[in-house]
């Protein structure tokens, strides 16, 4: 399929941010990756708020970091954390992989390319943005199969959800791990990788705290389709179909796959 962006505005950076402390220990295992050089020119694709973009440009001591984001409720929160090197623009992921070709030593993005489709095409194209001899380092979460993204789709495909969505249903483009490293092997052209596949081991207060974790990420592709009218029922049904197939559990083990990829190219 060709690529295509399947989240669709809707983001509400106070639900993103309810369980800040594990969505971020992703970013700082992903910057872990990168290897170190002062002065690089970075751009944080899917840069969210903007205030992780700003740690990772301290951190990393970079001379220039651009975050890109393509939803406005995210980035009217990064103004806060622009400055000093650090800048924010509201555009297409895909769009910047042709406006800034060639132009970075570090391609970064933590848990936004889960949301364009293709990634076949999609990661040659991201890597156009690298200077040669420069790195990249995604993370996206792997979780397509968790009852937490499986009901989801059940519940879209039942009526009235069904005929308000026309049938859309969130596609998931993340793949095996496997898949990246014969990827950034023969379509990139890395001349060093790494692939890793890590499971976080995350313990909500109940079965019904997941559904608050997806409304601040997958569930708000189909609340941005759906009426508002549909929205409460939405998410009520979600919830009940939810807690039918894994049980009212207290506390609620959500284990948490996420795939790491980094890689530098050739000089
Ligand atoms: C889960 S948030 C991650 C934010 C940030 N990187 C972090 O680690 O906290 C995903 C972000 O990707 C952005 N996004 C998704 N698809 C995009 C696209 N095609 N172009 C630009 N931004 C996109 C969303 O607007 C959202 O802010």
């Amino acid at each position: 399929m060709a690529e295509e962006a399947v989240s669709k505005g809707g983001w509400n950076p106070n639900q993103y941010d309810r369980f800040k402390a594990e969505r971020e220990q992703p970013f700082y295992d992903l910057a872990a990756l990168v290897q170190r050089q002062p002065g690089m020119r970075v751009v944080d694709l899917g840069c969210g708020d903007g205030r992780l973009t700003a740690w990772l440009h301290r951190e990393l001591e970079a001379s220039e970091t651009l975050g890109i984001d393509s939803s406005p409720a995210m980035l009217e929160k990064s103004e806060a954390n622009a400055g000093g090197g650090v800048s924010f623009r509201q555009m297409d992921i895909l769009d910047a992989t042709d406006e800034y070709a060639g132009q970075f030593d570090l391609v970064f993005s933590n848990a936004a390319l889960q949301w364009i489709l293709g990634h076949e095409t999609l990661f040659p194209r991201i890597a156009r943005l690298v200077k040669p001899g420069g790195q990249f380092a995604v993370q996206m979460p792997a979780n397509g199969k968790a009852p937490s993204h499986r009901m989801a789709a059940v519940v879209a495909s039942e009526e009235p959800f069904r005929s308000a969505l026309g049938g859309w249903l969130r596609e998931d483009p993340v793949q095996d791990p496997e898949f990246y490293s014969a990827l950034l092997r023969e379509q990139v052209g890395c001349a060093e990788q790494l692939v890793r596949l890590q499971v976080y081991d995350h313990e909500l207060a109940e079965t019904r705290s997941a559904v608050e974790w997806v409304k601040g990420s997958l569930l708000t592709a189909y609340l941005a389709r759906l009426p508002e009218e549909l929205h409460a029922p939405f998410l009520d049904r979600y919830t009940e179909a939810l807690v039918a197939e894994v049980g009212e559990r207290s506390p609620y083990y959500y284990p948490f796959p996420r795939v790491f990829l980094w890689g530098r190219m050739p000089v």
